[in-house]
């Protein structure tokens, strides 16, 4: 059986560290890191979402301020709150939930928002900096920072001669993973929905990673033995034997199977989940170290 990557713990390091930087930050300088989150619409997942990330800022030690706007609101209107964002020096963190409302376009928010308070890491300054391998000057994305975090508990600091495959190719999470993987010197393929036969390709991973959002994609048969698998699903499926309308969570990896064949796996929940926060809040007392 494999061995399973315990992301709730590695998380909790995470804020126990953060929370103590803190209260050397602001012995130092005065300064207390502060997050603002802001939300547009009603969507209750990202308002569960927002809730976590605020309660866990305050827990850090932060300010946390919570921007909760209508569904109705305009592309000019949330721009205008960034700027203004961007504009207090007492904020050092800012992140827009996603996704937005359909009527607005999410590239042009996370663009006006400056890099060095960008604690998502989306920018296109800070996602430039991962690609061209500078990963110490900008902020990078939390859920890739901290899958990455788990693998190197795992496989060390240099994961030369190693195969890593990526699932998905997404900006929040498969493009930036791909690049740290990378620049840890293993040798990637990011596949996706348009790969021919995932499967073989995957069999080929000693670190495979599944972010497509299909619960339990992934079959045991696609994980090479002894591989890390690293799930960053969160899929809510219908729960058989539970009353009706009842759900729980499933990642993209079939962890039954999977876990039989890998030699370390992540659980969902539990794996990847609490480190996207942890790893926000380290983020943001970067921001507000850099800019004290
Ligand atoms: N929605 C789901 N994950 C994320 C995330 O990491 N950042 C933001 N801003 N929105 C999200």
């Amino acid at each position: 059986m494999a061995t399973i990557i315990n992301g709730k713990e590695t998380a909790g390091a995470v804020i126990a560290a953060v929370t103590e930087g803190v209260g050397s930050l602001e012995r130092k300088t005065g300064v207390k890191p502060s997050l603002a989150v802001v939300i547009v619409g009603d969507d209750p997942a990202s308002h569960t979402y927002v809730a976590a990330k605020s309660k866990m800022a305050k827990q850090c030690g932060f300010n946390s301020i919570q921007h909760s706007l209508p569904e109705g609101t305009s592309q000019d209107e949330l721009e205008e709150l960034v700027s203004q964002l961007n504009a207090d020096p007492a904020v050092h963190g800012i992140l827009v939930q996603l996704p937005l409302p359909k009527h607005l376009k999410s590239v042009p928010v996370i663009e006006s928002i400056s890099p060095g308070k960008d604690v998502d890491g989306l920018h296109t300054v800070n996602a430039g900096k991962i690609a061209t391998g500078d990963l110490r000057t900008g902020l990078i994305s939390c859920t890739p920072a901290g899958a990455m975090l788990l693998v190197k508990k795992i496989h060390g600091e240099d994961l030369s001669g190693l195969n890593a495959v990526v699932l998905g190719r997404s900006n929040l999470f498969g493009k930036p993973m791909a690049l740290l993987l990378l620049a840890a010197n293993a040798t990637v393929i990011m596949a996706h929905s348009k790969t021919g036969d995932l499967a073989s390709i995957c069999r080929n991973a000693d670190i495979l990673v599944a972010a497509v959002g299909q619960p339990q994609m992934v079959k045991g048969d696609w994980v090479k033995p002894g591989a890390t698998v690293i799930d960053v699903g969160i899929n809510r499926v219908p729960a058989p034997g539970k009353c009706e309308g009842q759900s729980r969570l499933v990642g993209d990896v079939k962890y039954t199977e999977a876990a039989q064949v890998a030699g370390a796996i992540t659980p969902v929940p539990g794996g990847v989940g609490p480190m996207t926060i942890a790893m926000l809040m380290a983020n943001t007392l970067q921001a507000a170290t850099r800019a004290s």
